[in-house]
């Protein structure tokens, strides 16, 4: 048995410029190792991806960057030897909202300058997998307001069809986290893009969070709307040909919400 360090780190060295992926920790592959394992009953699922949601929402700037690579040139997946990255933004969902000075006085008489959020923010969900995230989203942002857009796959195509969006009045000068756990091809959340843009939210202000993303599904956000901010547990290795990502972990929303 081979034992692997805490701190795993290589990953794709190519992603466009508007993709963050989080830190390859052993946490993290370990948690995703349990939701890729088909013999993960639905309970274990639920709980391993909302600790994942959580670390996609939350984890504290200095945690991953503390989690910076170091020289290393293996994968997790024990397969193919891969290149070194040198350092992609490590920075998670939060962290990606700009902050502003904010000078409190303690209890101790003494003012400290500290920040505090610039900007209010709203989430919005792609059901109906991406409602798997929303309790994450209010565990660290308290009473936010969610919006939802019910965005489905054809399971022949793979096409993504519109059905319905119901979205807070003023989204339009809140950020917006967009919540979806898979990327595959992008139609779903390239229309949910669209639905936001044409309520008035300019691209610079939707961060899309996700749990598993691949080349493809992440090219095609980058070249629709490069100025969106997409922020991702982990790059997979690609799609299939029913256009499900590769190794992946199958139907995120069958297995978060129906399967035994
Ligand atoms: C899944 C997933 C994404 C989409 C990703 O949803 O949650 O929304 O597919 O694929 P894409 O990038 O190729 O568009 P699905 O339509 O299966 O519905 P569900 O949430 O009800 O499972
Ligand atoms: N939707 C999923 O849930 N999984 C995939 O791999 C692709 C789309």
């Amino acid at each position: 048995m081979t034992s692997l360090p805490a701190t795993v780190t290589a990953g794709p060295s190519d992603l466009p410029p508007n993709t963050c992926a989080l830190p390859r920790t052993g946490q993290l592959a370990g948690l995703l190792t349990a939701i890729r394992d088909k013999q993960t009953a639905r309970g274990d699922f639920i709980f391993y991806s909302d600790r994942i949601i959580r670390l996609l929402v939350e984890e504290g700037a200095s945690e991953a960057l503390s989690a910076r690579p170091q020289t290393r040139r293996r994968t997790l997946a024990g397969g193919d030897l891969v290149a070194d990255q040198s350092s992609p933004s490590l920075q998670t969902g939060l962290n990606h909202l700009p902050v502003v000075e904010k000078t409190v006085t303690t209890p101790t008489g003494l003012d400290y300058n500290g920040v505090s959020f610039e900007g209010r923010i709203c989430g919005v969900s792609i059901m109906r997998a991406g409602e798997a995230m929303e309790a994450g989203l209010r565990e660290c942002c308290r009473a936010v307001r969610i919006g939802k857009i019910l965005i489905q796959r054809d399971e022949e195509t793979a096409q993504a069809k519109l059905f319905y969006a119901k979205l807070p009045d003023d989204i339009q000068s809140r950020y917006c986290l967009l919540l979806d756990p898979m990327l595959a091809t992008g139609g779903s959340a390239i229309k949910a893009v669209e639905v936001l843009i044409d309520h008035g939210v300019p691209q610079e202000r939707i961060i899309f969070l996700n749990l598993v993303s691949c080349p493809e599904g992440l090219r095609a956000m980058y070249s629709a709307y490069p100025q969106v901010k997409v922020v991702t547990a982990w790059v997979d290795d690609g799609l299939d040909a029913h256009k499900y990502i590769v190794p992946g972990l199958g139907d995120f929303g069958d297995r978060y919400f129906t399967s035994n």
